[in-house]
Formats: structure tokens, sequence, C-alpha cells
């Protein structure tokens, strides 16, 4: 805590453990530091960060609430929920962390993410920890694996609990839009907001990072996968196996038991381990797409989809 505190205070970036994934953070009102999580993790500029704070006093500074907005972040935070609001005029956050837009994703994380912002008295922008396009880092080993040579410390609080992204979600007219399904389900947000969540985005990319591709390992991808190919790595869900298991390069399941939490907490340490065994291609086994399944297949089809895209 005391490192990362000297270093966050001297304008420079360190990786942290979420509830969620490790996040790549700076001081959200240094610009040196912001511009170094951008410069870190080779991401464009255009794609916003979340700003993540310790406390609703801090985070009325930043925002302003609607009162659905705020009766979710009273439900949710600390927790993995982002909400997109307003930028208030004059807040202290750099101009960078929003790339130009006039709204801000908030969050406020749980466990040592908030006792780092507290103890620092001032929010954090924070990415997940990994170079852009690749997965999400839910361990400090892959952090260290992927981002080791470009920061001076990663604070190591094992593996993450819930292992996606926070659900970011954005109140439009007292409606709610699902901007990236993650680690809150939709149904848990909709049983608080007591309205159903918006889910089609025609009107463009509107949580910018969402780019089809993205979570790329470096094997090619297969997905809902009922009969194995020869040489291909098999990655399960469930008691049940797809034809050909038996000769598959490398195994690993998402659970055993097909509970959709364990799947969740294992799904990119075990993307990770599936692509070092060196097989070309990852078959994947389907997966529902009720509850957090509808992040993680959103996930899994990123990770699938062409990589110029
Ligand atoms: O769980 C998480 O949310 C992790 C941990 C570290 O907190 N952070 C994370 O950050 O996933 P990142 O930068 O990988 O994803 C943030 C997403 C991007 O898709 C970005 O485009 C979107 O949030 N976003 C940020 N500001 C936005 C805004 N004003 N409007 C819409 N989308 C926004
Ligand atoms: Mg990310």
């Amino acid at each position: 805590m005391e490192r990362a505190l000297a270093l966050l205070a001297a304008g420079e970036v360190v990786a942290i453990p979420t509830e969620t994934v490790y996040g790549l953070a700076g001081d959200a009102t240094n610009g040196q530091a912001v511009a170094r999580i951008f410069e870190t993790k080779g991401r464009p500029h255009f794609n916003p960060l979340i700003a993540h704070v310790a406390s609703m006093a801090m985070a009325e500074t930043i925002a302003e609430f609607d009162p659905l907005s705020r009766r979710l972040a009273e439900a949710f935070w600390p927790g993995p929920l982002t909400l997109v609001l307003p930028h208030r005029a004059g807040s202290n956050i750099h101009p960078l962390v929003t790339a130009g837009l006039d709204t801000i994703a908030l969050r406020m994380p749980r466990g040592f993410g908030s006792d780092l912002i507290a103890a620092l008295g001032r929010p954090l922008a924070a990415p997940s920890a990994n170079s852009s396009g690749k997965i999400s880092g839910t361990t400090a080993e892959a952090v260290d694996a992927d981002l080791g040579g470009r920061i001076k410390l990663v604070v190591d609080g094992g593996a993450t609990q819930v292992g996606l992204e926070s659900t970011i979600v954005k109140a439009e007219d007292g409606e709610l839009r699902l901007l990236r399904p993650g680690g809150i389900s939709a149904e848990e947000i909709e049983a608080v907001a007591g309205t159903k969540l918006l889910r089609n985005n025609d009107a463009g990319i509107e949580a910018p990072g969402m780019m089809l591709s993205h979570y790329a390992p470096g094997a090619a991808m297969r997905l809902n996968v009922s009969t194995l190919e020869p040489g291909e790595a098999l990655l399960g869900f469930g008691p049940t196996r797809a034809a050909g298991a038996a000769n598959a390069a490398a195994f690993l399941n998402l659970s055993e038991t097909g509970d959709l939490r364990e799947a969740a907490s294992n799904l990119f340490s075990h993307m990770q381990a599936l692509d070092r065994s060196g097989a070309r291609t990852i078959a994947v086994e389907p997966v529902p797409y009720d509850g957090l399944g509808e992040a993680i297949n959103d996930r899994l089809a990123r990770a699938a989809a062409p990589r110029d895209s």
C-alpha cells in the first residue's frame, strides 16, 4: 500500500487488484499519470477510462447522479458496477480520462482498490491491466507477464474474485442501457432498477472500448463446439464433454458443475493457460446465456472475432 501510494503520488502507474480484474491505476487528476496509462497499454486515446472512487462523496464531486443511478450505486457499490453519468463541470478529473466525452464512467471497487483511493484522497483512473486488445489479467502473475517490463509495481492480491470486468450501464431518461455485460448480471440490476435493461446499441460504439476483436489469445478460438477437431485444445463447461475430447491437445473446465460464477472467475486464466499449451485453436463448449453467462459469451465472442476488425 505504501509503495503504491508513493508511486501514485509521483504520477506513476501501478497495477492493483480489484474484485473484477487487475487494474492499471494512475491518479485520475494528473494528466501525466493518465497519459502513462494509455502509453503502457498501447490503448487508443479515443477510448475513455473508468474513474474509480472510494466514497459517494468523492463520486458526487465528479458526476451528476439521477435518482435511478443513485439507487444502483447504493445497491451495488462497492462492487462490479460501472455507471456512465454526466461529467460535473469543474471536476478535478483530467480531460484525457473521458476522451472528450461529456459523460464519465464511475465505479467503486471492493477491497484494496478502495482502501488505496481513500488513502490517496483522489480518484484513480484504471483500465484493465493488460496490453490493449489482450486478455485482462486476473492474477498478478498474468499482469507481470504482460506489463511487468513497463511498470514499477504490481500489487499481488491473489486471483481476483469475480474474474470479469464490471457491468457498465447508463441511465437515459429513466431507462437503463447495458453498455457492457460484466460481473453483475442484467437480472440482478433489473431487480433493483425495476426496469428492463435496453441492449441494442445501434447508436454506434457507445462504450468505445467495445470494439469487436478484444481479449484475443494467440490461438484462434472456435465457439459452441460439440465435436473437437484434431490438435485443438478444449475449454469445457459443465459435466458432459464434446465428442473427441479425449484427444484434446490440452483441456481445462470452466466449471465442472456448470456454475456460471465459477466459470466467470476461471475464464481469462483458463484462456491464457490453454494459449500457452501451444495449440493453434482453442475449442470452447457452449456456455448458457443466462446470468453471468451473458458476459462470459460476450468475452468469448470478442476473443473469437477476426483480429483485424
Ligand atoms: O472491472 C472493471 O471495470 C475494470 C477494473 C480495473 O475496474 N476496468 C475496466 O476498464 O474494465 P477498461 O478501460 O478496460 O474498460 C472500460 C470501458 C471501455 O469499454 C470504455 O470504452 C468504457 O468503459 N467507457 C469509459 N468511459 C465511458 C463513457 N463515458 N461512456 C461510455 N463508455 C465508457
Ligand atoms: Mg479492458
